[in-house]
């Protein structure tokens, strides 16, 4: 027996990424034994802030199954919150991981070079959307790519302040902090935050905060930025960038109509505003490209990636365009960001998107999208269903005349689905995210799906 608990016929060495389909088995009701002394020691020693969704208590994992210390076996679809993008410890990014710590675990590639890190930078800077040329920072997290994506456009510009949106996550750090508006508890009893942010009206047409319906509506959450905000409080020629998720994430895996994105790329255009799309979460072939602006044509001037970069190590990227770039040698840094090993996983795990995963998430999705619209038709409570690739969003109300949110229907699915051998995750008010890793296969989809039936038939 393995210190992480019994193996249970986990198909041991990492040569495949799928043992089997035998997966999801509950052999003891979660927690069991061995998880409940862990979570009992978490409750006791670590930090408070801590969320823990669930008692998961995790011993390994391969491809999207996750096997828990006292031999449960989980279907993932919640990827360790759109991070595991290859699956739990694909071989090749273990291989890659193996290798490049035995070469050598650090050196600072803020202040010297190696072969690893000017590999990813280039890579990064020619996967980026868009024609112009590109440069490559590289951050230990998602929250530090975006601190250092808020320093460069305030330095690019010579201007101050930025407009984020209403239910967008950036991350825990002060910057980012300032820049989030999801939920107030991230928030609460932690400022006074960085001065002149903005925080608008996303373009969630199921809540449209005006009251409109798209297309009708001709963009107005868009306009309104001219002809009110720019023309009553705020000067355009203050705005350093607008910071913008192309599809919400924290905030409900809420996606936009489709030329929203496009029409904030042209307002930027006309007042010399930094477009910088945070891709932390919906990049790296999540949405079946490799990043979800792709599905617009626009490109960013400044594109933030982290969360499956890595496949679970802790790296992320500011990819700027050239012109962006405007920051001389010693204006920022960081002692482990672009760490050797983290540079391997995500060379690694670029290659494994490029070669076929992030049309496996474009096909799976739509299954994904198209099983979980006929749960829809059968259950009332699902209010809105949405989705881009391995991003798929479901709303959840108390009935669909009043929209009226129901965050209770959306704990009680991801704990019934947890007792049946199935991750998920909530989101926004009251939605449920599924992402799960992008090697998932029909079987997969079909097994979450018939999952989710379950529990809704149960919850609803
Ligand atoms: C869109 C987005 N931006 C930023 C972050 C912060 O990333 P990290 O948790 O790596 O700091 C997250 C994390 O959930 C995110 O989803």
């Amino acid at each position: 027996m393995s210190a992480g608990g019994p193996r249970s016929g986990f198909a041991g060495p990492a040569t495949a990424t799928k043992p089997s389909h035998d997966y999801p088995r509950i052999v003891v009701p979660p927690p069991g034994p061995r998880a409940r002394e862990v979570v009992e020691r978490d409750a006791r020693f670590a930090s408070s802030c801590y969320i823990k969704e669930y008692p998961l208590v995790v011993a390994r994992g391969r491809g999207a199954m996750v096997e828990d210390v006292d031999g449960n076996r989980f279907l993932d679809f919640m990827a360790g919150i759109a991070v595991a993008a290859t699956g739990h410890s694909h071989p090749r990014v273990v291989a890659a991981i193996q290798a490049a710590a035995a070469d050598f675990l650090h050196i600072c590639g803020s202040d010297f070079h190696y072969p690893a890190l000017a590999d990813l930078c280039e890579r990064l800077a020619r996967v980026a959307p868009g024609p112009s040329p590109k440069r490559t920072f590289v951050t230990n997290s998602g929250t530090e790519a975006v601190e250092g994506a808020i320093k460069l456009a305030r330095r690019a510009t010579g201007r101050t302040d930025i407009i984020a949106f209403k239910g967008a996550f950036h991350g825990r750090t002060y910057g980012a902090m300032s820049l989030t508006c999801s939920k107030v508890k991230q928030r609460a009893g932690f400022g006074p935050f960085l001065p002149g942010i903005h925080h608008v009206p996303y373009g969630y047409c199921y809540r449209c905060d005006y009251g409109k319906t798209y297309p009708e509506c001709a963009l107005h959450c868009v306009r309104t930025l001219e002809e009110d905000l720019f023309s009553r409080e705020l000067s355009p020629n203050d705005v350093a960038a607008i910071f913008v998720e192309p599809v919400q994430g924290e905030g409900g895996y809420v996606l936009p109509p489709p030329d929203w994105l496009p029409a904030l790329r042209a307002l930027c255009d006309r007042h010399g505003i930094l477009l910088v799309a945070d891709e932390i979460q919906s990049g790296i072939g999540r949405t079946g490209r490799m990043f979800a602006v792709e599905h617009s044509g626009v490109e960013p001037d400044i594109l933030l990636t982290a969360k499956g970069l890595g496949s679970g190590m802790p790296i992320g990227a500011i990819i700027a365009t050239e012109e962006a770039t405007r920051w001389e040698s010693g204006a920022h840094g960081s002692t482990f960001g672009g760490n050797p090993v983290c540079c391997a996983a995500a060379l690694a795990t670029l290659d494994l998107v490029e070669e076929g995963l992030a049309d496996n998430a474009a096909r799976m999705g739509e299954r994904l999208l198209n099983g979980v619209r006929a749960l829809q038709d059968d259950f009332a409570v699902i209010g809105d269903v949405r989705g881009l690739g391995l991003m798929v969003g479901v709303e959840f109300v108390r009935d669909r005349e009043t929209r009226a949110p129901a965050p209770e229907i959306v704990s009680a699915l991801e704990r019934a689905a947890f007792d049946r051998g199935l991750l998920i995750l909530g989101c926004g008010r009251s939605s449920l995210r599924l992402a799960p890793p992008l090697v998932v296969d029909e079987e997969d989809v079909n097994t979450g799906l018939g999952i989710l039936r379950q529990c809704l038939g149960e919850v609803a």
